[in-house]
């Protein structure tokens, strides 16, 4: 019975059923478009190479690596299809996946995959080649419980764009134990990276054993308890640890060094070292005491650069570091050190003036000292044959000389540092941070730091700034993803936030630009999802959901909606807030919203890879899908759509910013009209707004209410004034509602006025932003 059945679906999917010395099996095709996508895919004429029990691998007697290689290719076919396949270094006159060294090429990651109906051919340019020809016929194959496989005649040669391919993990602010990290660096590997940047200490932890130095880890890789959310004011009460002994180091290093990983350290310094100075106060300007952070941010307290100390501290822990870690790099941070422990600090000042540093039109001398550090530090690594990278803030001051820069804070930083003659890695914010949502309906997410970062952002990314010339295009020598941990406690979460980004940044890393195509990708992902799912890797399903567009139609006075799916897989949905099924209306061109109704969609796959049900509840009032017209300015990173997003009869379901649902407002005042169409009585306006004390959004001060039944003369209405100061850090979203005579007009202005920050916060005096979502007229 299932053999017939299986005959059937030969015919749409590959399928096919044949006689082998066992008995029926099931033989389904390879499928080389696979991700990343290798950069030419030749087909060939002939039958297909056919995957058995009696396949065997050959790699050449006497390499260790290739042997190595071998073992790995034999493991993941054996994960893959449940077939147990030999390796040997005696090649048989047929049936053999043969790897071996015989395609020389400049890249030395390029390989080339070549299949017949007798063989399998790897060939490497080095070892690293062969391991990717290895991960590119691993994904090829299909993923199935004792299955056989059919491999088609082709030709693929293939090398990186990139030849730096990285990803960085924070074990810092939340410690990720030795397992996970081998499984992380698996990870990698699937996705052809080569490079780890592990960043190993910070304000909330130091993670490295240094013996010279063992209250770092005794003390300083402890931290009593952690802030719950974005620094509220509330703890969870629980300690938190944890560090790699040099032992679990060198086992990692080995582990990623066998998978053509290189790990690269990172110390970050000067700045995001209270884990450090917690366990050596004296290497702070104030001698602390410190104590190893609970929340999340940046700290004034950093290393102190005036001190000698100092400098035999970071030799001292960096010539362990290089013992530990072969990388030609040591990254050394640099990033986000405040300056003001320095500014008064007699050593540091000292120093400023033994070294003549003065502040000039661009930077002070702190920054100067700043650059003084890292040269300083950077001279110690390349005297012992080592490389710094530095995030982009050592562009601050003076460039060390051999210094690579990590461009995190956009890709001007990056792109002035490859003008100079610098080595590149571009890691902007906008497209290469994992810690970001990845999905705007934040609500049904863990809680994250904030922005927006889906899969096709990321696809999107071109790490090459066109403004470079062709010689300095060379500088640029990849592009890296980094997942920052303070709101990823574990090791599911970690998966969560990496994958499938990853796999979208893979193609940007290994792909030529020309080459790559979204829709394609998505195609190419649903295999690797396979591999996902086979290693019950915990990732992120937002890929199968449905992208929903909504705005106010002014003139048929509703919501237009759409909703689409990569694959126009068929969406189901409902008004009434019933779970949407195949019984449910199905959605067939954009649905008009006029009246409240709680919305529901989902997409319903035959292969059971459902989207998540989309649901948003519409509230209409008289100010709802009216024209709106914003009479100021907000401010531009926080536009989102405009004025239309205040009547648009959705409220922001949290504090997220960034998602699109709120327009934020600091300079100006909020001010707009709203055309009710005709006359109407109207005795209230509410306004949502939030607070977020820890981005300096505050409660709004004020609310003016005008009324106009001509649009040109307005007479006030209502007046509403704030007379609550908040007193302590917090967030929340909340209403105000200002009642009134009621008025009969057809026109109606809202003015809202920002509170200024109060004494006790960072930003006091200043105006505080005022983020709004909706305004309702009743
Ligand atoms: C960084 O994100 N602070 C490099
Ligand atoms: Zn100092």
């Amino acid at each position: 019975m299932k053999k017939i059945k299986n005959v059937i679906l030969s015919v749409c999917c590959g399928v096919f059923v044949m006689a082998c010395s066992g008995g029926a099996k099931e033989v389904r095709k390879a499928d080389y478009n696979i991700v990343p996508l290798p950069n030419e895919i030749r087909t060939a004429e002939g039958n297909p190479f056919l995957l058995s029990k009696e396949t065997k691998i050959v790699f050449p007697a006497g390499n260790d690596k290739m042997k190595r290689n071998a073992e790995f290719l034999a493991e993941f076919l054996e994960a893959s299809t449940g077939v147990k396949i030999r390796i040997t270094s005696e090649q048989p006159d047929k049936n053999a996946i043969v790897l071996s060294l015989d395609a020389p090429d400049e890249n030395s990651e390029a390989y080339r995959l070549q299949v017949d109906e007798k063989f399998i051919r790897i060939d490497g340019a080095s070892e690293a080649g062969v391991f990717y020809g290895i991960q590119t016929l691993r994904k090829a194959t299909p993923v199935g419980e004792r299955i056989s496989v059919a491999y088609d005649p082709v030709v693929i040669n293939d090398a990186p764009r990139f030849g730096y391919r990285g990803m960085m993990l924070d074990v810092a602010r939340h410690f990720e134990p030795v397992e996970f990290v081998k499984r992380f660096v698996d990870m990698l590997a699937l996705h052809n990276i080569n490079t780890f940047h592990w960043h190993l200490t910070e304000d909330q932890g130091w993670r490295i054993e240094i013996k010279a130095y063992p209250k770092l880890t005794t003390v300083g890789s402890q931290r009593a308890q952690t802030v719950i959310g974005k620094n509220t004011g509330e703890y969870d009460g629980k300690p938190h640890g944890g560090f790699y002994t040099q032992e679990e180091i060198k086992d990692i290093v080995a582990y990623a060094a066998e998978r053509y990983i290189t790990i690269i350290p990172e110390i970050d310094l000067p700045g995001h070292m209270l884990a450090a100075l917690a366990s050596y106060p004296e290497l702070g300007c104030t001698g602390g005491p410190y104590e190893v952070a609970q929340t999340w941010g940046v700290f004034d307290d950093v290393l102190c650069p005036g001190k000698d100390s100092t400098f035999i501290f970071l030799e001292g822990v960096l010539s362990e570091v290089i013992e530990l870690f072969p990388s030609k790099y040591i990254h050394i941070g640099g990033d986000e050190c405040p300056k003001v422990r320095w500014e008064q600090c007699p050593l540091c000042q000292a120093r400023i003036k033994e070294l003549g540093l003065k502040d000039d039109a661009q930077h002070t001398a702190e920054h100067y000292l700043q650059s003084y550090v890292t040269a300083r530090v950077e001279k110690f690594l390349n005297d012992r044959g080592r490389s710094i990278i530095g995030w982009d803030e050592i562009l601050e001051g003076e460039l060390a000389p051999n210094a690579t820069v990590m461009s995190w804070r956009g890709m001007e930083g990056g792109t002035r540092a490859a003008q100079m003659g610098h080595d590149v890695i571009m890691t902007p914010t906008s497209h290469c941070y994992f810690d970001f949502y990845q999905a705007e309906d934040t609500g049904n997410e863990p809680f994250a730091i904030g922005g927006f970062l889906p899969v096709e952002k990321v696809y999107s990314f071109e790490p090459v700034p066109g403004i470079l010339t062709d010689e300095q295009k060379k500088h640029i020598l990849g592009a890296q993803a980094n997942l920052w941990t303070e709101y990823v406690p574990n090791a599911e979460h970690v998966e969560y936030m990496a994958m499938p980004r990853i796999a979208a940044m893979s193609e940007v890393q290994w792909t030529q630009p020309e080459k790559k195509n979204y829709a394609d990708f998505h195609k190419r992902l649903l295999g690797l999802i396979s591999i996902y799912d086979q290693q019950g890797y915990h990732y992120a399903r937002h890929i199968f959901d449905i992208k929903t567009e909504m705005k106010p139609d002014f003139e048929k006075n509703a919501l237009s909606v759409t909703f689409s799916t990569i694959d126009n897989a068929p969406v189901y949905y409902t008004l009434d807030g019933a779970e949407p099924t195949e019984a449910s209306t199905r959605y067939d061109g954009p649905l008009f919203v006029s009246a409240d109704a709680q919305l529901k969609a989902a997409a319903i796959r035959p292969s059971g890879k459902n989207s998540r049900t989309f649901s948003t509840e519409v509230q209409v009032n008289e100010a709802t899908f009216k024209p709106v017209v914003l009479l100021t300015d907000p401010e531009p990173n926080y536009a989102s759509s405009g004025a239309e997003i205040l009547v648009d009869g959705l409220q922001a379901v949290n504090t997220n910013f960034h998602s699109g649902k709120w327009i934020g407002f600091q300079e100006n005042d909020l001010v707009l009209t709203i055309d009710l169409l005709q006359p109407k009585t109207i005795s209230s306006a509410e306004l949502s707004n939030m607070i977020q004390t820890g981005d300096w959004i505050f409660d709004v001060s004020q609310i003016i209410v005008e009324s106009s039944r001509d649009g040109k003369t307005f007479s006030p209405a209502g007046n509403w004034k704030n007379d609550t100061e908040e007193k302590a850090p917090r967030g929340e979203m909340l209403t105000h509602t200002v009642t009134f005579d009621p008025v009969e007009a057809r026109y109606f202005k809202i003015t809202v006025k920002p509170s200024i920050i109060p004494v006790w916060h960072d930003g006091r005096g200043k105006r505080a932003f005022l983020f709004a979502d909706e305004i309702l007229l009743k």
